[in-house]
């Protein structure tokens, strides 16, 4: 983007970083000859949290703006055709583009209306949660829900830009940060071990880690707040994440050769475990669990060494993930979801298990009594 000044730039992807994008949008808007404006989808929580930013960068810019209702269920398939209709009736022209000011939803249902509508439109990705800022806004891929089943109708279609700015984050509610950090942590295993040793010294040396209680560390909102505060370092700490995403998509960008495959790390047992609780579990939640899960069977097959059990589940507590199984899931319930796995084959599921910082090992046909000892660990014992 000539001239312009961004903190972070992934050149080939279209994936911008920076503070905050508001002052740059008019211009960045009339270097690509965007004259009458966008389609603005936009969270509804975002248009209410955000919306002196709204007021001040976005106003200018809206040929026409849809509010879409916070929460997954905005995904249903049904709701598409209400969406082409409002498209239709704003006179979208080929090259006016569609916008995403939201998390993961509204990015998924914005990518494929601006995949399909009219054969496709311009599409840009404000991604405002960390899980979208993270992962979900990275690697093309876009969906809808289809009766009950998950990004079950979708397309690759990536935008033409990502304007990730964390100044969007400052809104965002301190479970939604828990969740995002779930794919932060995920990633982070991913990449090699110096990136999880940078971002666990900072965690320690300046917000408590490995404190005991009596030392009162910070309190998990606290926490959340400093690491907002602390812009450097969380441009530092999604910089490594997301540049270590887009390496592994660019190596096989359609998901198609199997390198993409390590993104889901700890999700198979996160599918499992989400669908088994009928969804009481957040995503987030089950990836962080799924994640132990992972590393202990990674044990179990004599893959991993312990210490990265340790490291992995002190990061995870610390930022207000589970990493035990809730007593009131039954292992018979998770069974029968693991087998319905859409990475599953002739009823075995499909494990992307961590060897060490960046190295994964795709495990097939693991047997079930193994699976049931890894549950065994993993069941809160508490009560
Ligand atoms: N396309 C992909 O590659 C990909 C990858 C991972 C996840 N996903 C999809 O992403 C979705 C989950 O994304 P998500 O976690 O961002 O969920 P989300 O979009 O539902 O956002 C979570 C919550 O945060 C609120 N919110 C968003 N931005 C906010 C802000 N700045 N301040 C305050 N509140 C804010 C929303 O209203 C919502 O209540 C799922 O549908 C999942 O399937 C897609
Ligand atoms: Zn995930």
């Amino acid at each position: 983007m000539g001239g312009m000044e961004s903190y972070f730039e992934f050149r080939t992807s279209n994936y911008y970083l920076t503070e905050d994008w508001g002052p740059q949008l008019a211009a960045i808007w009339k270097e690509r000859g965007w004259l009458s404006g966008g389609v603005w989808l936009i969270d509804e929580r975002v248009h209410t949290l955000q919306r002196a930013w709204i007021e001040r960068y976005v106003e200018p810019l809206i040929l026409g703006k849809i509010i879409i209702p916070s929460g997954e269920s905005s995904k249903e398939f049904s709701h598409l055709e209400g969406l082409y209709e409002r498209l239709s009736e704003l006179r979208l022209e080929r090259a006016t583009p569609l916008v995403a000011l939201g998390g993961g939803v509204v990015g998924d249902l914005t990518g494929f209306l601006a995949a399909t509508y009219m054969r496709g439109v311009p599409l840009v990705s404000l991604p405002t949660t960390l899980l979208a800022v993270a992962d979900a806004s990275i690697g093309g891929k876009n969906g809808v829900d289809f009766r009950g089943a998950k990004n079950m109708i979708g397309a690759f279609y990536p935008p033409q830009l990502t304007l990730a700015g964390i100044q969007l984050l400052e809104s965002l509610p301190p479970e939604e940060w828990a969740c995002g950090m779930a794919e932060v942590i995920k990633t982070l295993l991913l990449c090699p071990e110096e990136r999880w040793r940078q971002f666990s010294e900072y965690c320690r040396r300046q917000l408590g880690m490995g404190l005991v209680a009596q030392e009162e560390p910070l309190s998990f909102k606290e926490r959340v707040a400093r690491l907002k505060g602390d812009r450097s370092e969380l441009l530092e700490l999604l910089e490594g994440v997301v540049q270590r995403k887009l390496e592994i998509v660019a190596q096989d960008p359609r998901d198609l050769s199997g390198v993409r495959a390590q993104l889901n790390l700890g999700h198979t047992w996160a599918h499992a475990l989400e669908k088994a609780s009928n969804y009481q579990l957040r995503h987030g939640q089950a990836v962080a669990i799924g994640l132990r899960a992972a590393v202990i069977l990674a044990q179990k097959l004599e893959l991993a060494q312990t210490a990265m059990e340790t490291a992995l589940v002190e990061m995870l507590e610390f930022w207000g993930l589970p990493t035990t199984i809730p007593s009131w899931l039954k292992w018979e319930n998770f069974a029968r979801n693991l087998r319905y796995d859409k990475k599953c084959k002739g009823g075995e599921s499909l494990f992307i298990l961590p060897v060490t910082w960046g190295r994964t090992a795709k495990v097939e046909l693991v047997p079930v009594e193994v699976l049931e000892q890894v549950w065994a660990e993993l069941a809160d014992t508490e009560d």
